[in-house]
């Protein structure tokens, strides 16, 4: 079973209340999903590893760190594009491989149209982003694309959660930590989470 870290940050609680009214317009929704994106983020790299790096300040040499490990972060195309610039934000070095997959909207198994990652793999921490974890297909197909790669410390980093999608990505993947900022209630027939968002593509991308 994979670890599964729902925030109780009281400004992810806010900001996802605003996130789901569906009054909110494209414009704020896709500032709430940026700023979601870096609280997030801040949560789920709690575990970096660290290398000590003594540091000089105006008046002494003092132990200090830095973050040597090289993280890619692996945006779900297309909802998953609106949590890289939040996630940049606190880790401006990183790599960014897009994945293409869509939803077949019949069977609602991922099928895959965008892969341009190089035959070794470039970085040792992989975060997937994608806002929406419903039947966990997209996401399970993107773990599989990047341990193929050879990338073995991989999270996912979403903003809503349905509980079959937890069940589905853990069980396909319990050595990768969920971080969210809600898991809701159900899935409803057509695939969408209850009470969720909508749909994260289309209200960022007006479409
Ligand atoms: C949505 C969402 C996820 C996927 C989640 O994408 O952004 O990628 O569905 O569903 P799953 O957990 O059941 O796989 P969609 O296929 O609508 O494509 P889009 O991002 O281009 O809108």
């Amino acid at each position: 079973m994979s670890q599964v870290h729902v925030s109780r940050h009281p400004l992810v609680l806010h900001k996802l209340t605003l996130l789901r009214n569906k009054d909110t317009d494209h414009r704020a929704f896709r500032e709430l999903v940026y700023e979601l994106a870096l609280l997030l983020c801040y949560e789920a790299t709690q575990d970096l590893i660290l290398t000590d790096e003594p540091v000089t300040t105006p008046l002494a040499t003092t132990a200090g760190h830095r973050v040597t490990q090289t993280i890619g972060l692996v945006p779900i195309l297309r909802a998953g594009l609106g949590l890289v610039d939040g996630v940049m934000e606190l880790l401006p070095s990183v790599q960014v491989w897009h994945i293409g997959l869509y939803r077949d909207e019949q069977t609602l198994r991922p099928v895959e149209y965008y892969n341009r990652l190089p035959t070794e793999p470039t970085v040792q921490v992989c975060l997937v982003l994608d806002p929406m974890l419903a039947t966990g297909g997209s996401a399970v197909a993107t773990i599989d694309i990047l341990k193929r790669w050879g990338v073995t410390k991989i999270k996912f980093l979403g903003l809503i959660a349905a509980p079959e999608g937890i069940k589905r990505l853990s069980d396909a993947h319990p050595d990768v930590p969920i971080h969210v900022g809600a898991v809701d209630d159900h899935l409803n027939e057509i695939g969408f989470i209850v009470p969720g968002l909508g749909d994260a593509g289309d209200r960022q991308f007006g479409t």
